[in-house]
């Protein structure tokens, strides 16, 4: 594939760049050529073969600056492989994993022209100490399984490397698995 692979992320507090970054690693490791900076920095997609989207998830919606990514890049992600994570639950349990992929789903709802190769739910952190009353009472937790969100990345890459549906993502919008099959 000719071209980068550009990794975006909308965060509040880092934990989804941190994730972005061990995706755009994975990425490197499998001789991809990446860019990683937050989504509100983006302004062209044209040196990009191929497309990493993340955002935090809080209070049922998606990060804006990834939400403003895919709206403002919403053509030409059309015509670009791309794919999509969310974070987080507190756990990856099988009944929070799937609400916030709702919620995610959500989102990706209002831009049809971007049809994703994948789409991923990762565990989220709670640091209560970033937070202010009452979200500094819930207890700390770190759901990241960084296992998966690299085995994540592999599929990625396989997928922006061939170029074709390898993730068997079509109906991934009534999906409800963490990782695609
Ligand atoms: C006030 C608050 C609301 C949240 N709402 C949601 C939510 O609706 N769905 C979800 O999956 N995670 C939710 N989360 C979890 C965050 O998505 C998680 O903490 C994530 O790791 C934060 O990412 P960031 O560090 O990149 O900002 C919420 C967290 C906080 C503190």
């Amino acid at each position: 594939m000719a071209g980068a692979i550009l990794v975006a992320y909308g965060t509040k507090h880092g934990s989804t760049r941190e994730v972005a970054s061990a995706i755009a690693e994975t990425l490197q490791e499998h001789g991809l050529d990446v860019d990683t900076f937050p989504a509100a920095q983006v302004g062209d997609l044209s040196p990009y073969a191929g497309v990493v989207i993340g955002g935090a998830i809080y209070m049922g919606r998606w990060h804006p600056d990834a939400v403003g990514f895919l709206e403002r890049h919403r053509h030409a992600l059309a015509a670009t492989p791309v794919a999509i994570f969310g974070m987080g639950p507190r756990t990856v349990k099988e009944h929070d994993v799937r609400a916030a992929r709702e919620q995610l789903l959500k989102a990706l709802g209002k831009v049809p022209e971007v049809d994703p190769t994948a789409v991923a739910i990762f565990g989220g952190v709670i640091e209560p100490h970033t937070l202010r009353f009452p979200f500094n009472r819930i207890p700390a937790s770190d759901a990241r399984d960084w296992d998966a969100i690299r085995a994540w990345a592999t599929e990625v890459a396989s997928a922006f490397t061939f170029g074709k549906p390898a993730l068997e993502a079509r109906d991934h919008r009534s999906e409800l698995q963490q990782t695609p099959r």
